[in-house]
């Protein structure tokens, strides 16, 4: 399994371009499954998990080719109905082919997603809003069964605005015939991505960005050309580790809107940020001010952002908490920031991070996309030499990572054991 050895202490100083956003290429990959032909999709950033979803959607008998960040996906003809479980359990997301398969088929057999590092992470949210459009579910052998024969648009109200839910309900609901009215719908500005190419495929929707989504079902779709939007998570784990190890980093390719709160926070914790068009300046000398952070759904500060928020922290004159209100434990980072030195303590589902702390180099290992992304942005702060270990999650999500840091001037090399 590959590593990461990183020579900390360097403060980081230049561009980096940040890619399309992961947690957008997926649901748009899964709604090409609803169009007949070929769809085209810009800007797809290279990463592990839009590879597996490659996998699941040629396994529906897409064809799929690939032309540096231009992917085309072409749906005419669907061979199966089913995502297997050895592709769904190693990445979670492969589940919008429920939502996929229905919307195009009127059926599907799809795994039931695993747990994951930090926790069970249900689909119950997913179902009922199945069931709630008339769509028949049922478990066997670790697989959903759905019959999506007596759909019909419905309204239904999503007890969490979940992103995964939205998602795959906005998919099968483009076959509902019928008005479908999902209400408490996730805003994620990914979300809002897959509404504006439902919408330039055929599906007439209202309230796109909003929590409630008006869907009109049953049209016959065409295949689009779209962009995929910049990632604000991978901005906002550049951003942390400018902070921490301090510097003069631009973001070029980003959308400042996409992370108000997070340049909220990082000004109020002491760094300079500068934003333009589609770029974000940070300027930071490395001493920080403590700022107390709450995970929130969209416009609120992201969970996929807490793990990078504590690394901060590590460097802050004084106390913060930080508590995840979407997960409970995902902290699984914390006991690896501490070998690196961090003074960190648990409360339930709060992170009392105390600083400012000299981090030391140490072996650690990462333990899921963004608990890893955490130990980057620590080893590039501590001194001496960090050694990261099963960075397979690391490339899940972060697009050729240790070549964007080394153009940053950070001493880091990847080791393939
Ligand atoms: C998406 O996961 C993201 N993944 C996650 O990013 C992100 O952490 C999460 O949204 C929250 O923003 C992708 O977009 C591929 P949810 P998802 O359904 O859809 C509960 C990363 O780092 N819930 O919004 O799985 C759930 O347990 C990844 O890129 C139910 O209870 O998240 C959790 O507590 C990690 N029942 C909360 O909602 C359901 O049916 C948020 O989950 C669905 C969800």
């Amino acid at each position: 399994m590959d590593k990461l050895i990183i020579e900390g202490g360097k403060q980081l100083k230049g561009e980096v371009k940040i890619a399309g956003a992961k947690n957008a290429a997926l649901p748009l990959m899964a709604a090409c499954v609803l169009a007949p032909g070929e769809t085209t999709l810009r800007n797809v950033p290279d990463l592990a998990d839009v590879n597996t979803m490659g996998r699941v959607l040629e396994n529906l008998g897409l064809r799929i080719g690939h032309d540096g960040d231009v992917m085309a996906l072409d749906a005419t003809t669907i061979t199966s109905d089913t995502a297997p479980y050895e592709l769904v359990k190693t990445m979670r997301a492969s589940f919008y082919a429920l939502g996929a398969l229905v919307g195009r088929l009127g059926r599907a057999k799809v795994s039931l997603p695993g747990g994951c590092a930090w926790g069970p992470r249900p689909v119950d949210i997913h179902l009922k809003g199945l069931e709630a459009l008339g769509v028949k579910i049922e478990l066997e052998g670790g697989y959903i069964l759905a019959d999506g024969r007596k759909m019909r648009g419905a309204r239904f109200v999503l007890e969490f605005p979940s992103v995964g839910a939205s998602v795959n309900l906005m998919l099968a609901a483009a076959a509902a015939k019928g008005e479908t009215i999902l209400e408490n719908v996730a805003r994620e500005p990914e979300v809002t991505a897959l509404t504006l190419m439902m919408i330039a495929m055929g599906v007439p929707i209202e309230g796109t960005g909003t929590t409630t989504l008006r869907i009109e079902g049953g049209h016959s779709l065409n295949p689009v050309d779209m962009r995929v939007i910049p990632d604000r998570i991978e901005a906002g784990t550049y951003l942390a580790a400018a902070g921490l190890a301090g510097g003069d980093v631009t973001l070029v390719d980003v959308n400042p809107e996409h992370l108000s709160i997070i340049i909220a926070k990082s000004r109020e914790a002491g760094l300079k940020i500068t934003e333009a068009k589609n770029r974000i300046r940070i300027q930071s000398s490395g001493h920080l001010k403590p700022v107390d952070i709450q995970t929130e759904v969209f416009p609120g500060f992201a969970t996929d952002m807490q793990a990078q928020w504590i690394a901060l922290m590590t460097g802050a004159n004084g106390s913060s908490l930080i508590e995840d209100t979407i997960y409970n434990d995902r902290f699984t980072h914390v006991p690896e920031l501490i070998r690196l030195g961090a003074h960190i303590v648990m409360r339930d589902n709060v992170a009392q991070v105390t600083g400012p702390v000299r981090l030391e180099g140490a072996p650690v290992m990462s333990t899921d996309l963004r608990a890893s992304a955490s130990l980057v942005i620590a080893g590039l702060a501590a001194r001496g030499k960090t050694e990261i270990s099963r960075i397979y999650h690391l490339d899940r999500g972060y697009e050729r990572l240790e070549e964007k840091l080394s153009a940053l001037g950070a001493r880091v090399r990847r080791e393939t054991a």
